[in-house]
């Protein structure tokens, strides 16, 4: 299968925030701008794919600093990474003050997409060409990602699997800002 470079399928959505995307406190709501990057990210990853993509989870969202009504956000999002049938698309947020012209990057959010064929199953996407060093640090990044996202998942099964309300909990608690009131336990 031929691949295609992270050029082929770098996508740009930019939109106006007007005052119905507020929260109560005046700024935009973080959901208006996760509706805007998984749009971005089906874009981008259906592109790569040549393939009808669903997005499968959400990685890194943090909303460093909050968007104001007036400000142009764009959506930057470009392939990071492919496996057999996912796509990671890195998304860069920023927010531009039109009047002034000052730009803040706002956040870096990780989606990952899945390709499916008209049927529903699954199906291989294309391999992605790294063409600078920037390509191979993204790719490099989003593998360890997978890896620590595989290690996590596995330390929480074997979390919820083993868990006895004992006495070590209650020591790994005790600094914590809870008071545990269970009639019963050790
Ligand atoms: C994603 C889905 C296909 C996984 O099904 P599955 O039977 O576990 O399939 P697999 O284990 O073969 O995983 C398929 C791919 O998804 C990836 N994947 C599965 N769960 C993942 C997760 N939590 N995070 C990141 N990637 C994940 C796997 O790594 C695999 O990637 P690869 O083919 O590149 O190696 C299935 O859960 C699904 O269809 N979910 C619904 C997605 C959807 O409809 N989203 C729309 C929003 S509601």
């Amino acid at each position: 299968m031929e691949g295609h470079p992270v050029s082929y399928s770098r996508t740009t959505i930019t939109e106006l925030m007007i005052p119905s995307y507020a929260n109560f406190g005046g700024k935009i709501h973080g959901g208006t701008l996760l509706s805007l990057m998984d749009k971005v990210a089906y874009a981008c990853a259906s592109k790569h794919a040549g393939a009808y993509c669903v997005t499968v989870a959400v990685g890194g969202v943090n909303f460093l600093q909050p968007v104001d009504v007036g400000e142009l956000v764009s959506m930057l999002a470009s392939v990071n990474y492919v496996g057999r049938t996912s796509v990671v698309v890195g998304i860069k947020v920023i927010a531009e003050n039109v009047q002034s012209g000052v730009v803040k990057h706002t956040n870096t959010s990780y989606f990952t997409l899945v390709a499916k064929s008209e049927a529903g199953e699954l199906v291989e996407v294309p391999p992605l060409i790294l063409e600078t060093a920037e390509d191979v640090r993204r790719f490099h990044s989003a593998s360890l990602r997978q890896r620590l996202r595989k290690d996590l998942f596995a330390a929480m099964a074997a979390h919820r699997a083993d868990f006895v309300l004992d006495a070590r909990v209650r020591g790994d608690l005790a600094g914590e800002r809870c008071v545990i009131r269970v009639e019963g336990a050790e």
